[in-house]
């Protein structure tokens, strides 16, 4: 596209996906059509939307093909899809967006190079093997999986593949979760000695189980996958945060214990210098949903964590934390906390906040360790894909932060007092029978795991 056709297109700033805007400040210089990185999206509903609007504003990034079970989601997002390619394209009736029901076609789809999958976590981690094993590049939504075993297979089969991993824990792209770790890592306030991170429980949420009919339109058998046959009820498959089964039931999720939990665990990891190893001692205290609730994961928990370094991490839901974090910082519902010997620094989404305010001003020097920069989670993927090069969120990354909330899991579910960890070997040291289920997860023919 000629700059001029480009300044058109940024200008009309006319590209909407559900009534959103998307600004078009991170367009990229322009690409032949050979150049481009031909993407298709598996899961399309409220996060995949989110990630296709950002990655659609790249030139770089031609969306080929979106894939759900729900045919309204898909049907209608292709096309608004092929409306946009043509503005962004200037070509007239541009129809390149192909919408599959079935995410096995859009792998099979030799044009695609890469995809993003955001669907409910019970299918995370199979999609991204077998997107692996075709060769596709992938975004994954965190968690990884329901299980840790099942995030084990996929770090081997990425690693075997070749293909280029990025984690969706966008906080690492975010100049204050760097500059917090960064902080930590050299010693700025001191050796590390304790950490807080927390998150929302979802202690609120809350559906009644009233079997209904299966709207038209809606694959549920593809939708289920993996997880045992239940009957359907609106509140399994959709629903706001308060009210989604995807995110609160244990046959789709561990609950927000891993997926909010994998955020603020994920800077804890980064400040830790712990991307290759996970805590090694496990215990505390947890609740689930009552038993009159559709939901059924842990919703509330306060758990400590040590690690092998001996800096202790205190994990924690938002109920739990708010007394303890209110003591030195304004709460809000989810941040990291970095104890050193002489400070600390603190991080959410809103700021950035530390116990001598000019530590946030410190200059970075030249003997200093710089973290690996991303300033835009979605750009830095298609830079890595471009370039061959490793996210910032790798594989190993991904599965050593998710260790942490399986073992948490694991921990609760068995009853124990405490559980201990090897992470070389990445076994239980003091495992009872129970846990080598709980390690693991059935899945459900035809749609168990198959790495060949
Ligand atoms: N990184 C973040 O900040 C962030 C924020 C929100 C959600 N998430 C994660 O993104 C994922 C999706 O979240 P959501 O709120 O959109 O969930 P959701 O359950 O509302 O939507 C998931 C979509 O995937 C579709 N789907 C189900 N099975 C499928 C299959 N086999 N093939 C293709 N599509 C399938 C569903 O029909 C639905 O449209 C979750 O794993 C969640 O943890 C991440």
């Amino acid at each position: 596209m000629k700059s001029q056709s480009r300044r058109r297109f940024i200008r009309n700033g006319s590209i909407f996906l559900s009534g959103t805007l998307i600004s078009p400040y991170l367009l990229n210089s322009c690409k032949s059509v050979n150049d481009r990185i031909n993407f298709g999206f598996i899961g399309v509903g409220p996060r995949g939307l989110a990630l296709l609007n950002e990655f659609i504003k790249s030139y770089e990034v031609h969306l080929l093909a979106v894939c759900d079970p729900f045919s309204d989601r898909r049907d209608k997002l292709a096309k608004k899809v092929d409306e946009i390619n043509a503005r962004k394209y200037e070509k007239e009736n541009y129809k390149s967006c192909r919408a599959y029901s079935d995410y096995k076609e859009l792998l099979a789809d030799l044009e695609i190079d890469a995809v993003v999958i955001a669907t409910p976590d019970h299918w995370h981690v199979k999609i991204a093997i077998e997107a692996a094993m075709a060769g596709k590049h992938i975004y994954l939504e965190k968690p990884m999986g329901l299980s840790f075993e099942q995030g084990q297979i996929l770090r081997k089969a990425v690693h075997e593949s070749g293909v280029i991993f990025q984690y969706g824990t966008q906080q690492r792209s975010d100049h204050k979760f760097r500059l917090a770790c960064q902080l930590v890592r050299n010693e700025k306030m001191g050796k590390l000695e304790k950490i807080d991170a927390w998150c929302p429980g979802g202690k609120d949420a809350f559906a009644k189980f009233n079997p209904e009919p299966v709207p038209d339109g809606f694959d549920y058998d593809m939708w289920l996958g993996p997880a045992p046959v239940k009957p359907y009820t609106f509140h399994r498959c959709q629903g706001d945060p308060l009210s989604k089964g995807s995110y609160y039931i244990y046959d789709y999720a561990i609950g927000f214990i891993g997926g909010w939990g994998a955020h603020p665990l994920d800077i804890a990891q980064w400040g830790n210098n712990a991307d290759k190893t996970s805590p090694v001692k496990y215990s505390g205290s947890a609740s689930f949903f009552e038993p009159d609730n559709l939901f059924d994961t842990i919703c509330s928990w306060d758990i400590n964590c040590t690690y092998a370094n001996e800096v202790e991490m205190r994990f924690m839901s938002d109920d739990k934390a708010l007394p303890v974090i209110k003591k030195y910082r304004k709460f809000h519902d989810h941040g990291t906390t970095f104890f050193c010997e002489d400070g600390w620094v603190s991080v959410d989404r809103g700021g950035i906040y530390a116990s001598d305010p000019r530590l946030l001003d410190i200059e970075f020097d030249e003997n200093d360790l710089r973290l690996y920069e991303s300033n835009n989670h979605f750009n830095g993927f298609i830079r890595c894909v471009r370039e061959g090069k490793e996210s910032i969120c790798p594989v190993e990354a991904a599965l050593r932060s998710d260790t942490i909330s399986h073992l948490c899991n694991v921990m609760i579910r068995s009853e124990v007092s405490v559980l201990e960890w090897d992470p070389e070997k990445e076994e239980i040291i003091n495992p009872i029978a129970e846990m080598e289920t709980l390690m693991k997860r059935a899945m459900r023919e035809p749609y168990v795991i198959k790495t060949t």
